[in-house]
């Protein structure tokens, strides 16, 4: 009833032999299920595809046997197995995939269809649901409205169709079954979590918790003559706050002693003054204060929240595995550091995931939780979950530099400084005062560390050039006079103290913009209105669609909402995203090719692909943009 073959050398080729439509006796299923305990077992097997006899993939359910008892293994174990295993399984659907056939097809992580096949939930014809799970699978893959009608209309689909839903990822002319086997050799390597569709995870209920790294320490090295003022903003301090006061009980965890004592009254004064706002009484008692990371061995989750520095947050989690229990969530709060290779540091990276919060941890909304590719559905339903339970507004993202914001950011920022450099336009533009906020040093540290700037770096070799791409090292300068923004009491603006918020024009700046300008015979022209918001705001949303391309962020919704909460987006215009659909796609792709060409060394500006794509198809609104994005490589 199933014919179970090796090919390709390490492709289990399972195919359903039940003539004339294969429908899913009780031999039928009992045979799926040997094959794929083989399968599943056999350590030369690296994916599976499934497929059907004579041109059909599965008719669905043997009706007849409805009427009697059942015999043979049920189906919808048999189904949540096959979605379960470690190995991608590819449904190669020939003919048709009605009914169970469909729902066993829903289960394979990957569906190719023949471009004569056609897809189905029929139950209802008969007067039953779909009852294998096709309810709850179908409308996580497709949106629940799209799903009801299927399946209360009982409609039969063309392949074409399904794939335009993004039932199937591809339809093919040639033989289903050949090219769903190359496909299943290519999908070895990718994770599965965000391919199981109806994820089967429960978050963890999270009762206690750590957070590593509540005190701002004066700068290090060389920059430590410059002093600090302990900002509101640091993160580690703000996440103890947000877990507290929704009950959770706390660690915080410092590296030296003077720290912790600092650390600790900040703690409580904002938390004394956060239960007052709320008037309730501030929940003190469920904090305490180490610098022992031997006193986290029984907590449930730990949020890292240490500088940015891919050795330190290392060394971090190396020690974390040895003294937290197996079960513990390590969480890292890294604003776009790679949260897999911390996790490759660790004994559990099933268990880690990333949790970026934004500045004021306690005050902002946005939580991007970022889901490395072996963090599993569980780990980022509880960081999911807990977020919630803080109040915050979650998005899941993709693991890449960056993430989704600060990924975006970066083109961003770039055309505001060479507007800088190029031109004439005074300061006033949002960018830099957000900078001076952050403060310049974090930018500085990963240009650093990426290898734009810095001492193994000759700026005139060749100048206002790295990496074969326009630079501009204005930032780097105003860094090196040891300007960081609000924190310092100087930055791009001027600042009443350290840690003031009232920003005024430095004319100093002005002076190293003129002496800059001079040094490289740039003549500072007149740069319009215009162009200023066209050129930030179009660069930042092509990245938008770049993150979408690579599969980083799920729809463009997510990404309007990261930058409403986390970056102060003007509410009014709805988001990056949804901003460029009411410009016009047409507008913003023109735009930017008039730009690109203007600076073909900017590669940001360069339009991407999928703008390309949707402008070709008529330029639809936010919410069809997800039928023409094909994410075989999703990171979510
Ligand atoms: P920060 O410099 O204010 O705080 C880092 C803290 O970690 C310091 O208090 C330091 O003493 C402590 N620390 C260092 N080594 C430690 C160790 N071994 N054990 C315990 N504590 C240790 O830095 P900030 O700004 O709070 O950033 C922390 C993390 O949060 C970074 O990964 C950063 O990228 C990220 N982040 C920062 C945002 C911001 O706006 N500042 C926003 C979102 C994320």
């Amino acid at each position: 009833m199933a014919r179970y073959e090796l090919v390709k050398r390490s492709v289990a080729l399972i195919t359903l032999t039940n003539p004339p439509v294969n429908a899913l006796s009780s031999a039928v299923r009992h045979a799926i299920a040997k094959s794929m305990e083989c399968a599943l077992s056999d350590p030369k097997v690296t994916a599976v595809v499934i497929c059907g006899e004579n041109g059909s993939f599965c008719g669905g359910a043997d009706i007849r046997e409805f009427a009697g008892p059942l015999k043979g293994p049920p189906l919808v174990p048999l189904l949540d197995a096959i979605e379960a295993g470690e190995k991608p399984v590819v449904a190669a659907i020939e003919g048709v995939a009605l009914g169970g056939g469909f729902e066993l097809a829903l289960v394979c992580h990957y569906r190719i269809a023949h471009s004569k096949a056609r897809l189905g939930l029929p139950e209802v014809t008969l007067g039953i649901l779909p009852a294998a799970g096709g309810t709850q699978r179908l409308p996580r893959l497709i949106g629940i409205s799209a799903a009801l009608e299927l399946i209360t209309t009982g409609r039969h689909i063309s392949a074409q169709e399904a794939l335009k839903l993004g039932i199937v990822d591809q339809v093919t002319e040639q033989n289903a079954c050949e090219v769903a086997v190359e496909f299943a050799l290519r999908a070895v390597a990718k994770p599965l979590l965000s391919r199981r569709v109806s994820m089967p995870c429960k978050p963890r209920e999270i009762r206690s918790a750590a957070v590593m790294g509540i005190k701002r320490e004066c700068l290090h090295g060389h920059e430590q003559d410059l002093g600090m003022v302990p900002s509101l903003g640091t993160m580690g301090r703000g996440i103890a706050v947000c877990l507290a006061r929704v009950g959770i009980s706390v660690i915080a965890v410092e590296s030296e002693n003077k720290l912790l004592e600092t650390g600790r009254q900040m703690v409580i004064g904002m938390l004394e003054r956060d239960a007052k706002r709320r008037g309730v009484s501030a929940s003190l008692n469920l904090l305490k204060f180490t610098i022992s990371l031997q006193d986290l061995k029984d907590v449930n989750l730990v949020i890292e929240a240490v500088f940015e520095d891919m050795a330190l947050k290392k060394r971090v989690f190396q020690e974390l595995s040895k003294v937290c229990r197996p079960a513990t969530l390590f969480c890292t709060n890294t604003s776009g550091l790679d949260v897999d290779a911390l996790a490759g540091v660790t004994d559990r990276p099933h268990l880690v995931v990333g949790m970026h919060f934004f500045s004021p941890a306690h005050v902002m909304k946005l939580l991007e939780v970022v889901c490395g590719p072996r963090s599993s559905s569980e780990t980022i339903a509880t960081a999911m979950s807990l977020g919630k339970r803080m109040g915050k507004v979650r998005v899941a993202v993709g693991n890449c530099p960056g993430f989704v914001g600060n990924r975006m950011l970066k083109p961003y920022i770039d055309q505001a400084t060479f507007l800088l450099e190029e031109g004439d336009f005074g300061f006033a533009m949002g960018v830099f005062r957000m900078s001076d906020l952050a403060g310049l040093d974090v930018g500085w540290r990963v240009w650093k560390e990426s290898g734009l700037t810095g001492s193994d770096v000759d700026p005139e070799n060749p100048p206002r050039r790295r990496q074969g791409r326009r630079y501009c090292p204005i930032p780097d300068m105003v860094c090196e006079k040891g300007r960081f923004g609000q924190k310092t009491g100087r930055g791009w603006y001027m600042y009443d103290k350290r840690g003031g918020t009232n920003a005024k024009p430095d004319p100093l700046i002005q002076i190293l913009l003129e002496t800059y300008r001079s040094k490289y015979g740039i003549q500072p022209h007149n740069i319009s209105n215009q162009e200023i918001i066209e050129r930030c705001l179009f660069a930042l949303a092509n990245e938008g669609f770049r993150i979408l391309e690579d599969g980083i962020a799920a729809r463009p919704e997510d990404i309007d909402v990261i930058y409403l909460f986390g970056y102060g987006f003007p509410r009014h215009r709805g988001g990056p995203m949804f901003y460029a659909s009411m410009v016009g796609l047409e507008r913003v792709l023109e735009r930017l090719e008039h730009y690109h060409q203007a600076h073909p060394d900017v590669p940001h500006l360069k339009p991407s692909p999928l703008l390309k794509k949707l402008v070709a198809c008529g330029s639809p609104p936010v919410q069809k943009w997800r039928e023409h994005i094909k994410t075989m490589h999703s990171h979510l």
